[in-house]
């Protein structure tokens, strides 16, 4: 029995140990894992698995109500509050999707049912692709349709993006109002 209780506590202290080297969370701004040397886009695959939730915009439409669920790339949002900016190779992918709704013991309640699009931008610095039209102000620009999930169909971010994200452009062009996780703790 003592025996027993020895291995017990010897085994948490090794455990509580190792709890501590363990490696804190990397700031993974791999975005550019996502580029070929074109300046191509491809969507990220582990968004629902590795990145964090930014936030959600919900918007009311009589013609179909959408839910928008912003994530980013693992640490975003603790660099974001410790520098003010979007890391080099940042991913920000916005998931639009319909809303149901219903009376629940909530309220008049919204929720987000069915993937249309995707809308993905990675932070760039350094101006990398300057003869892609997906590129430019800062950011890569694409978008995926949930029927053919894994083309990117937008042509000319200018034409595509820009105009409506005018209002966001004191904030590199995001809308942070939105991203709580953003703001300080
Ligand atoms: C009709 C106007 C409109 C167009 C066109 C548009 N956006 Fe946005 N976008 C918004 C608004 C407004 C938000 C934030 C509020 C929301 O989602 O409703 C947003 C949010 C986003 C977000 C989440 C981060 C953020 O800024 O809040 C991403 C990523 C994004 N857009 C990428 C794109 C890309 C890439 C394109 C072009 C392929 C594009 N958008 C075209 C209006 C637009």
């Amino acid at each position: 029995m003592i025996l027993r209780l020895c291995i017990l506590v010897l085994t948490s202290l090794v455990l509580a140990g190792y709890e501590e080297v363990k490696p804190q969370p990397q700031n993974n701004y791999r975005g550019f894992d996502l580029v070929d040397k074109a300046g191509n886009i491809r969507r990220p695959a582990d968004v629902r698995d590795h990145y964090q939730s930014l936030g959600t915009y919900v918007v009311l439409d009589p013609k179909g109500d959408q839910v928008h669920a912003t994530y980013a790339s693992p640490g975003t949002a603790e660099n974001y509050r410790k520098t003010g900016k979007f890391a080099d190779g940042t991913v920000l992918v916005k998931e639009v999707f319909g809303a149901d709704h219903a009376q629940m013991t909530t309220g008049d309640v919204r929720w987000a049912s069915g993937t249309k699009v995707w809308f993905v931008m990675i932070k760039d610095e350094k101006g990398r692709y300057s003869d892609n039209p997906l590129w430019g102000d800062g950011w890569g620009w694409a978008l995926f349709k949930s029927d053919a999930p894994d083309k990117q169909v937008a042509t000319d971010y200018k034409k595509d993006c820009l105009g409506c994200h005018i209002p966001a452009r004191g904030t590199d062009w995001v809308y942070v109002q939105g991203y709580p996780v953003l703001a300080a703790k």
